[in-house]
């Protein structure tokens, strides 16, 4: 079953170096290649605008970022890539969010908390350079999770808290109001190298210390040479324990290629020679992708009809999303509210509807119509009507572990139609709750 979803954001605020294509693009593109996954990759540019002021840049960045997934080998009828903001949906829910996350809890979140230190220890108001926008980093990208039910959020060690706080945002939002909101899990991925950049410190846009991954070969090839090493001369054994050229190449190479470096240093290699077979190394897999980069880039149309085709397919889940959640804290239309006690909730209860039913051959049956009157979901002939009356009662209550338990009472389930049984079981539940 298709039915773990996993779900990330990009920030649109640079250029894709190495370490992006190591730490995060490569072991991406594969894990959405795993079947049982659904995958959600999104261009995170409202967070952009909160660190740049610079139009071009977040144009630049954005369709800069687009051609390293694509041409990464991120396939995007297999997976929904988007950019976040096509997907109203996301600012409206952050509003949502908004109106039930403590202050107190974004106090505590570590960029927010950066600034104030860095301010009060310069002797500087401590809310100096602090936007609202940088205090609800974690508000929005709360947001980006849960509007998708995302289950599992892959990241960076320094996006721990964020995930956790989407949790709690979560957690507060069902216990006020029902639970419709998938509590998320940090997947972090231990295998995964932290690649060093050209200093030997961690490779990072904000150490000035990155090797581009698609300027071109001659352009690697300098940045390479123009790594740090120490200065033991040709002939010299050198130490592959901190040698951040070592650690790169290892990133790309196979154990045995790693294992023929690793001789070669004790055995005196120059570090020029090392070099050129890191470059070589690395351009052998660059090469391709890098040629498809470049025609992306040269056809910044086709990447915005992609974009445009993947905000529609996110779409389809987070405008009936959204439509629930606006009827489940209150946003509803005025025709809906009516004297009759449980007339209430008519809104709701119109998303999804149970019918039951005898057949001619005398079994009883029932299906889970849509709002639209599709069918979601369809029993085969039971026995009995108390046997039927049992499962319903279950749908009603929102629980999908029917579905696994009593696998043979139901025609089989069309995958794609999950998300909108899901959701109408969650409407099922929310009107049987408000009778
Ligand atoms: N904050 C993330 C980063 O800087 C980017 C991001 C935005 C994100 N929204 C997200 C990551 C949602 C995962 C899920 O890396």
């Amino acid at each position: 079953m298709k039915n773990l979803r996993v779900l990330t954001g990009i920030t649109t605020s640079g250029t894709p170096h190495l370490g992006n294509y190591v730490g995060a693009i490569r072991p991406a593109v594969q894990a959405s290649r795993l079947d049982g996954v659904q995958s959600f990759y999104f261009l995170a540019d409202y967070h952009a605008l909160i660190k740049v002021g610079e139009p071009e840049r977040i144009q630049r960045s954005t369709l800069e970022i687009a051609a390293t997934w694509l041409a990464a080998g991120l396939d995007p009828e297999r997976v929904t890539f988007y950019r976040q903001s096509d997907i109203p949906e996301i600012p409206e829910l952050t509003w949502f969010l908004t109106c039930l996350t403590g202050k107190g809890l974004l106090n505590r979140a570590h960029a927010y908390k950066a600034q104030v230190d860095k301010n009060t220890s310069a002797g500087s108001d401590p809310d100096s350079d602090v936007t609202v926008g940088l205090f609800m980093y974690p508000v929005l990208m709360a947001a980006d999770i849960l509007i998708f039910k995302a289950h599992q959020v892959p990241v960076g060690r320094d996006q721990i808290q964020h995930i956790e706080m989407a949790r709690d945002m979560a957690a507060s939002f069902n216990h006020l109001y029902g639970k419709h909101l998938v509590l998320p899990e940090a997947a972090i991925e231990e295998s995964v190298a932290t690649l060093p950049g050209l200093d030997g410190r961690k490779m990072s846009k904000s150490y000035d210390n990155t090797i581009a991954l698609f300027a071109g070969r001659e352009v690697l090839r300098k940045q390479i040479a123009s790594m740090l090493t120490d200065s033991r001369k040709p002939g010299e054994p050198k130490a592959t324990e901190g040698s951040a050229l070592f650690e790169i190449y290892r990133a790309f190479a196979s154990a045995e290629e790693t294992q023929v470096l690793r001789q070669a240093y004790a055995d005196g290699i120059a570090w020029a020679d090392a070099k050129q077979m890191l470059f070589e190394r690395i351009d052998r897999e660059i090469a391709p992708m890098r040629e498809s980069y470049d025609r992306l880039m040269s056809q910044p149309g086709q990447i915005e009809d992609i974009l445009q085709a993947g905000a529609s397919k996110a779409r389809q889940i987070a405008t009936p999303f959204m439509a629930e959640l606006r009827q489940v804290v209150g946003l509803r239309s005025l025709r809906s509210t009516g004297q009759a006690a449980g007339r209430e909730n008519a809104a709701t209860q119109a998303l999804a509807s149970i019918k039951q039913y005898r057949e001619s051959d005398g079994k009883f049956y029932f299906k889970l119509l849509s709002v639209g009157g599709d069918v979601l979901l369809q029993s085969l002939g039971l026995s009995s009507p108390q046997e039927a009356g049992a499962l319903v009662g279950r749908l009603k209550q929102g629980d999908i572990s029917v579905l696994q338990s009593h696998a043979a009472a139901f025609e089989p389930l069309e995958p794609s139609l999950q998300p909108a049984l899901e959701q109408a079981l969650q409407a099922l539940n929310l009107a049987q709750k408000s009778k």
